[in-house]
């Protein structure tokens, strides 16, 4: 079984889904197709809009938040509302500051610059960018050792648009320069019920109000998710169900994909587990837990525990990560201080 695929990280299978939805012509390319997100929306309208009467480029914009939740998508759209070109980097793809300005003398006014992962940029790499954000201003360093001299140079006023998992990991400098900082936050599952029915159409899969509620509630908030477990729903329902997908289809199809009604996978599940059984309920260190189930530290941190803090499933605390009573409910465990609350000697005690 394709179990390594089912890791809720970007996988290559995510990749294989966005590009099969961007060639069905799926991605939203428009603020009106983009759907939850209502204030992010209204905010983006506003900026835009008003961008766009001024006839200037629209104020630099930041997106943070879980993988999956759509900036990626956000930042395409705000080429397209403001009917510009958009260049795509990534904070690790800039290594060093002539990286930077290479792009930079390259836009046309108006343009969007588009860096992903920008909480990896290089302090050099930051510092070119400062200017350029602010003033579109370019300061490059000509020759070497004593002869060498700084130039400053004129670029095309344009919009930067930055996407981030790590808003902490922004630096203070850096994020003062976005005249808008926009933290997504995860999706209802209506949202992700109508997400899920638009893709079907698009996959052309039949599927039924319930199936696709099914579906939604097990995408941990993340429309990525809920076209991955779609796809899985689909596959799935072609082999059992004559490929329409209900209630039981769907239900049945991500139980035997280990997708709980939660929404929790195996390595959520096995997070809950390892703080439960093997340290007590904790408080456990992120990265020996992570060692525990055998995942990277940043994997952990950015694509697992948002879900499961937003959930109530765990709870960071200065000394680490703390299984709170729903985790212990959820894998059918008693919790340590039920166990001593019941216990008779407990009881005297506090009876005394
Ligand atoms: N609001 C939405 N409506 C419909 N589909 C969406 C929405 N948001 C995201 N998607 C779909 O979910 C997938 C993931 O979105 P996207 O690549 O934009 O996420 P991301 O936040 O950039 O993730 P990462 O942090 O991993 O780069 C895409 O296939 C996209 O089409
Ligand atoms: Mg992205």
């Amino acid at each position: 079984m394709r179990e390594e695929l089912l890791s809720p990280d970007h996988s290559i299978e995510d990749e294989e889904i966005d590009i099969e939805l961007d060639a069905l012509g799926l991605r939203p390319t428009s603020l009106e197709d983009f759907i939850g997100q209502p204030e992010l929306k209204e905010h983006l309208a506003i900026i835009l809009g008003a961008a766009r009467k001024r006839n200037q480029p629209s104020d630099h914009l930041l997106f943070a938040g879980p993988p999956g939740l759509g900036k990626t998508t956000l930042a395409n759209i705000v080429a397209r509302e403001m009917q510009v070109a958009i260049h795509t980097t990534s904070g690790p793809a800039l290594e060093r500051a002539g990286d930077l300005a290479a792009i930079l003398t390259k836009l046309e006014p108006g343009d969007v610059l588009f860096i992903d992962e920008i909480h990896r940029l290089s302090r050099a790499v930051e510092e070119v960018l400062y200017p350029a954000m602010e003033d579109f201003q370019l300061d490059i360093v000509l020759g070497k050792g004593p002869a060498a001299r700084s130039v400053r140079l004129t670029i095309a006023p344009f919009t930067l648009v930055g996407a981030t998992t790590r808003t902490g990991l922004i630096t203070g400098p850096l994020r003062d320069r976005f005249g808008l900082v926009a933290r997504m936050d995860y999706y209802d599952s209506e949202d992700l019920n109508i997400i899920i029915l638009r893709s079907a159409n698009i996959f052309d899969v039949e599927i039924d109000e319930a199936g696709s509620k099914e579906i939604a509630i097990r995408s941990r908030g993340t429309p990525r998710i809920a076209n991955r477990l779609l796809r899985r729903v689909r596959d799935y329902a072609e082999i059992k169900a004559d490929g329409v997908i209900d209630e039981k289809t769907a239900v049945e199809g991500l139980k035997l994909f280990g997708v709980d009604e939660r929404g929790l996978d195996k390595v959520d599940r096995a997070i809950l587990r390892a703080i439960c059984e093997r340290f007590d309920g904790g408080p456990v260190g992120l990265s020996t837990l992570a060692i525990s189930v055998t995942e990277p530290t940043e994997t952990v941190e950015d694509v697992y525990e948002p879900f499961l803090i937003q959930q109530g499933f765990i709870m960071r605390t200065p000394r680490g990560r703390v299984a709170t009573g729903a985790s212990w409910k959820h894998l059918g465990l008693t919790p340590p201080e039920t166990k001593s609350l019941t216990s008779p000697n407990l009881l005297s005690q506090l009876n005394d």
